[in-house]
């Protein structure tokens, strides 16, 4: 039994790690053979990617999947620490599966990601829902067969979760999502420690995959038939750092460019690591998709700096430009935290002028949550949550009202659009743009999903686009 640790998961040192190719234990295969399973996955892409591999290594062991969880023999949940809300999520399904054990005594129940690493959750989990089966920390996905078996071979609470990062296993198995878009991992963990974020310890230090790796599984994606990748990683601009002494993101993605892939996209970017290689590279090829998710997190220089976050109001305003003047065409979406402690009004009025001029194409607007241990949550906090929850009105009506003008100058333009599913009225799809907005259209032909066609834009909403397909 490995339980977290809060000291170990904060260490960074030069510490060695291997890269090892996983290995499926053949006496696991099968064995479960005619149960069903179903997870439900909270919080970002990696956590959605993680479930990928999580459900491959579940029908190895022979598990099929189930669409609800009353149907399932075992439920896992993939959870996420980032906010309140979604410890509050997961604790309300543990809180279920609770009444459903009651009656249904033989069910599995299993938890694992980002709340799996968190010291307090575990001491929950021990303390007061006795009936989890078992716990697994995001360092030890590989582990999952043998730590789910020996859960049910012993019914004991099993809790494998390593603080600090192990080997990076390459050859897990994956059932993706979808058939024309795959998420590929670039790069694990992250060494920022902004001082409001839980993710440095919950998903330990920058770790990047060798980059024959990366490619490797993107050319058979590409074999797969597959058009579109989107690299992962918390910060995908510190790709390589560890790895290389000249080798980053930008080499990366220009590597990628050159293959038959018709759209490329990536996230999430610190704006500390944006080189000017990288923009370049953005702006030179068609086929790496214009839109940049740059989380700025406040437009006040005072506040940037209580949160860590090694830039100013006015550095990232120098680079938001840049990139607007490098890149044809580029979408700029960010996130955004209010409330943070110590913020005023002055702050945040910093923060409104900030939006109001950069006219994000996206924005994900927080309320600051306090995450245990973290810096930021022992910081003295003076303002009310009614206060906080004015702020985030009034920021998302000028991000709200900044989308559907920038929406309305798009009525008469023709955008590609990749198809991703057909929507229940007759001849109506919906899709991406380029620049990664929600399009719903009409067509008269017949479309499949991956596809790209061009569609003029007739009407325009605040979160999407209607239009029709021109072809
Ligand atoms: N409180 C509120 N929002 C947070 N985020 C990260 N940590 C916190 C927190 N403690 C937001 C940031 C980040 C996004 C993924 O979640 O804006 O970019
Ligand atoms: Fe949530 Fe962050 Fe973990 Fe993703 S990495 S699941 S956002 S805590």
């Amino acid at each position: 039994m490995h339980k977290p640790n809060y000291l170990e998961a904060r260490s960074r040192d030069k510490r060695d790690y291997q890269r090892k190719d996983f290995s499926f234990d053949s006496r696991y295969l099968e064995k479960y053979k005619g149960k069903t399973y179903y997870i439900k996955t909270y919080g970002c892409q990696m956590n959605e990617h993680d479930s990928e591999n999580i459900s491959a290594l579940l029908e190895k062991l022979g598990f099929q999947r189930v669409d609800s969880y009353l149907k399932a023999d075992l439920v896992l949940l993939n959870t996420c620490s980032i906010r309140e809300n979604a410890h509050n999520k997961a604790f309300g399904m543990l809180g279920r599966l609770k009444h459903l054990k009651n009656e249904k005594k033989e069910l599995i129940v299993g938890l694992c990601g980002c709340m799996a690493q968190e010291a307090s959750v575990v001491e929950r989990i021990l303390k007061d829902y006795k009936f989890v089966n078992f716990v697994l920390g995001t360092h030890n996905m590989y582990q999952l067969p043998e730590v789910l078996d020996q859960a049910i071979v012993d019914n004991s609470m099993q809790i494998e979760v390593f603080s600090r990062e192990g080997d990076l296993y390459e050859g897990l198995p994956v059932v993706r999502a979808n058939s024309f878009k795959a998420y590929v991992n670039i790069i694990y963990g992250c060494n920022k420690f902004c001082t409001y974020c839980i993710v440095p310890y919950t998903r330990g230090r920058e770790r990047s995959r060798r980059k024959e790796d990366i490619l490797l599984e993107i050319d058979q994606l590409i074999q797969d038939g597959y058009k579109e990748i989107t690299l992962l990683g918390q910060n995908v601009n510190a790709y390589g750092k560890d790895l290389y002494d000249d080798y980053n993101l930008g080499d990366l993605l220009e590597e990628i460019a050159l293959k038959d892939i018709p759209r490329i996209r990536f996230m999430t970017s610190h704006p500390w690591d944006f080189t000017d290689k990288m923009i370049e590279v953005i702006g030179k090829y068609p086929n790496i998709m214009p839109s940049v998710h740059l989380p700025v997190q406040s437009g006040s220089s005072r506040i940037l700096k209580l949160m860590g976050r090694r830039y100013t109001r006015e550095s990232y305003l120098e680079l938001f430009h840049k990139m607007k003047d490098m890149i044809p065409g580029v979408s700029i979406s960010t996130d955004i935290i209010v409330g943070f402690p110590g913020e005023d009004e002055e702050d945040f009025l910093e923060t409104m002028s900030l939006a109001k001029e950069c006219q994000f194409d996206n924005a994900f607007t927080f309320i600051f949550s306090a995450r245990d241990d973290t810096p930021a949550c022992r910081l003295e906090d003076n303002t009310s949550l009614e206060e906080k929850e004015n702020r985030l009105q009034r920021l998302n009506e000028v991000v709200n009202e900044g989308f559907l003008n920038k929406h309305k100058q798009m009525i008469g333009k023709t955008v590609q659009v990749m198809v991703e599913g057909v929507s229940t009225k007759k001849n109506q799809y919906y899709g991406y743009s380029e620049t990664n907005q929600l399009i719903n259209f009409s067509s008269q032909k017949k479309l499949n999903v991956g596809e790209i066609v061009p569609v003029i834009i007739e009407e325009a909403k605040t979160w999407s686009l209607d239009g029709k397909c021109s072809e």
